[in-house]
């Protein structure tokens, strides 16, 4: 995260005595990126961070990929999908992935979770496309609300709370770290005027929730295929306080303030966030190009070296046609992609859209999983013939 951060108690100055009402030493925690290179917090816990009561067995997880997928233009039709499953993990599905990135649809039925999360592989960005509830982790409880990118690092001791169903979520999770825009900071990492959000638009965790008691605690943890089980002897909400840049955050994809132009804008302008490898655009409502002999539908494009998932959130696509609300197209680098036959005739002279979307551009290219395949549209790559 880009700026700097303090909840709840913390001493005047890092690693020296700091002391509970019982006399004994809070314990200090570092938790830190890229070695000690990168951006980091510290937490203050009433118990050692390291007190396992017990290790059980480890459940491996992960996706097969579909095996000899052709060169396709892709549309994956979730947007009839109901629930994927009861519990918050085991709902999570794949579509897509790569060795940098992969993107699932999460539509749990809202089972409380009875246990403690941590993803050790990678940052998670859990977009909302449909709920609300509050994201309770030791940097505090998070109120998440539908439209929100929620950005948690990696290692983030987590549990969601939903209000109520139905849940929709779009997991992004990212093998290196989820960063704001790299051309939109200073060299001191504030975000510059011309960005599409500034630091007001990124919520913090807003209440210490400090946990003291004792009891047994599950804690699930991702690492390296596996969903590892672990016992602790406390709470892992047992933090009096912690400081740093590192966090998890929400931001409102309706907070992204839209870069429009005369002519087409290409789509850096939507670019919200950058990884290892990908970038998360934004493609909100706003007003169309504004010269007179503009053509606001997109111009057919080679993305020579990279795949395109659009994630369709609500709106009305105008360049597309038989996409619905929570579906996905992959168009593959390697192949010419465009507006569909129609469409830009029609756009011009529109003034606005209403259109919301996810896009997740990768530079390595992206394969389909198992999973995805039942959900495949088999005319979507003849969908740019003319009727
Ligand atoms: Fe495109």
């Amino acid at each position: 995260m880009a700026y700097y951060y303090k909840l709840g108690k913390i001493p005047p100055k890092r690693h020296t005595q700091f002391r509970q009402p019982d006399g004994s030493l809070y314990t200090e925690e570092l938790a830190g990126s890229k070695g000690f290179s990168g951006i980091y917090s510290l937490l203050y816990h009433i118990f050692p961070p390291t007190r396992v009561k017990k290790v059980l067995d480890s459940e491996p997880i992960g996706n097969k990929l579909s095996e000899n997928y052709p060169l396709l233009q892709t549309h994956l039709n979730t947007s009839q999908v109901e629930t994927t499953g009861i519990d918050y993990l085991e709902s999570r599905k794949i579509l897509l992935m790569n060795q940098d990135v992969s993107l699932a649809i999460c539509n749990p039925e809202g089972k409380v979770m009875d246990y403690f999360y941590k993803n050790a592989d990678g940052d998670e960005v859990i977009f909302i496309h449909e709920g609300n509830g509050h994201l309770h982790s030791q940097f505090g409880s998070l109120r998440i609300l539908k439209g929100d990118y929620v950005v948690i690092p990696r290692t983030t001791i987590y549990k969601i709370n939903w209000d109520k169903g139905p849940v929709r979520l779009l997991i992004i999770e990212s093998s290196g770290p989820v960063e704001t825009v790299k051309r939109y900071r200073n060299e001191l990492g504030q975000l510059l005027e011309h960005a599409p959000y500034s630091e007001r638009d990124i919520r913090p965790p807003a209440n210490l929730e400090t946990d003291a008691n004792r009891g047994e605690v599950m804690m699930k943890i991702k690492k390296g295929g596996f969903l590892h089980h672990y016992i602790y002897d406390h709470s892992p909400m047992d933090v009096i306080g912690w400081d740093g840049f590192l966090y998890p955050y929400a931001f409102s994809i309706h907070d992204f303030e839209p870069i429009t132009g005369r002519i087409h804008q290409p789509p850096p302008v939507h670019q919200t966030f950058q990884a290892h490898n990908f970038v998360i655009c934004s493609f909100v409502p706003r007003l169309f190009d504004y010269h007179p002999l503009s053509i606001p539908a997109p111009y057919n494009h080679s993305n020579i070296d990279s795949d395109e998932v659009l994630f369709y959130v609500d709106g009305n696509f105008m360049s597309r046609r038989g996409i619905d609300r929570g579906s996905f197209t992959l168009h593959p680098g390697g192949l010419p992609h465009g507006p569909h036959p129609g469409t830009v005739e029609k756009s011009i002279g529109a003034t606005k859209t209403e259109e919301l979307a996810v896009m997740v551009d990768t530079f390595k290219p992206l394969y389909l999983t198992e999973e995805a395949l039942q959900y495949l549209d088999e005319g979507y790559p003849y969908s740019w013939l003319e009727d």
